[in-house]
């Protein structure tokens, strides 16, 4: 058997149904069912991403989200997408997007529905016209079977709550990332196949990086630890000249700082003293990910998983990257990182 077919039949559904053997034997598939709801959403959501230029669904919606933001027609159609193919999986309870205010109930029962997945359809959508990489986040919890609790509250879990969490990034080519609490695992859809294939086992992010990743428009709106901090990574102290990658699509900008170390951060400014992030769908999913490749994510005060939601589309300032930078940027903030 040649390393490539082997490649090609490391997939992803064949890894999912490896791990719930080796860790939940008991499991009855139902978590796998889901998992391919999102993979079977994602596949069709980056068809249409791929082929924009030529897709009706181009340019602006017309509408604003929740946020005022302007939608993007493929923010509608993403979401519509990952609701129908979650909407129709027998085994999720509610769905909370970041394109609707409040989350939907797919199944009142939590017997049935013992599933909750929260996702950003289409992160990094604003770039979507200028053809630069964008992708979709997701995460996943089980229901609390508490009764009485309104469907926002049953939502509203700390990020170290997740049972599983990824993206999907739609890129020169198109890669799922993933982790339900044992590593980071990449694949790469093989179009050739309409697959999903084992690229990147076990991902870990390297102790330090040599790249930057903040929108510097805003500095004169960052928290003072901040701005001496960003004064550190250009100074060449320590013989530590890094550079500045600013994509400005999330998961972009994540996907190379797993890959390549470094530190991501979109801080407070002077329009989002809380910063831009949502907490839910992108600072949650993104700092599981992080801490399960070795590395850490911050709000600046403690870990972004820790944080008790209080809002669906709570905002949240993030700051994620390997142990080196981040442990530096709490240097900065003259408080010891508590993780
Ligand atoms: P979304 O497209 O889901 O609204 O997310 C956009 C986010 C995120 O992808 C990116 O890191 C950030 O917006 C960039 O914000 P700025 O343009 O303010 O730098
Ligand atoms: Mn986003
Ligand atoms: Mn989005």
């Amino acid at each position: 058997m040649t390393s490539r077919q082997h490649h090609r039949c490391q997939t992803f559904a064949r890894h999912i149904l490896e791990q719930q053997q080796d860790w939940h034997p008991e499991a009855r598939g139902n978590f796998s069912w889901l998992l391919s709801g999102i993979v079977l959403a994602c596949k069709i959501i980056g068809e249409e991403v791929r082929r924009l230029g030529l897709s009706e669904v181009r340019g602006a919606a017309g509408d604003e989200n929740v946020h005022g933001e302007q939608q993007q027609g493929v923010d509608v159609f993403a979401n519509e997408v990952l609701m129908e193919c979650l909407g129709n999986r027998g085994n999720v309870g509610l769905l909370a997007s970041e394109e609707n205010e409040e989350p939907v109930v797919v199944l009142e029962c939590p017997d049935e529905g013992e599933y909750i997945v929260v996702f950003d359809p289409l992160d990094g959508s604003s770039n979507l016209d200028v053809n630069v990489s964008v992708g979709t986040i997701f995460s996943i919890y089980r229901r609390t079977a508490q009764n009485g609790l309104s469907t926002e509250q049953e939502v509203l879990q700390p990020g170290r709550d997740q049972i599983a969490a990824g993206y999907v990034l739609y890129s020169s080519s198109t890669m799922l990332v993933y982790s339900t609490g044992r590593g980071v695992h990449g694949f790469t859809l093989d179009p050739t196949i309409g697959t999903f294939v084992l690229t990147h086992p076990d991902m870990r992010m390297p102790e330090r990086g040599w790249t930057y990743s903040v929108n510097e428009s805003y500095a004169d709106g960052f928290p003072p630890y901040c701005r001496r901090f960003l004064h550190w990574l250009k100074s060449g102290e320590d013989n530590t000249a890094y550079r500045s990658r600013y994509i400005g699509s999330l998961v972009a900008d994540f996907h190379r700082t797993l890959l390549l170390g470094g530190i991501f951060m979109y801080p407070p400014t002077s329009t989002f003293p809380e910063g831009k992030l949502r907490l839910a769908y992108e600072g949650n999913p993104i700092a599981l990910l992080a801490e399960q490749a070795g590395g850490l994510a911050t709000d600046g005060r403690g870990r972004i998983l820790d944080i008790e939601p209080t809002a669906l589309h709570q905002r949240v300032p993030l700051f994620v990257g390997s142990q080196l930078e981040m442990q530096k940027l709490h240097a900065f903030i003259e408080q010891p990182l508590k993780v």
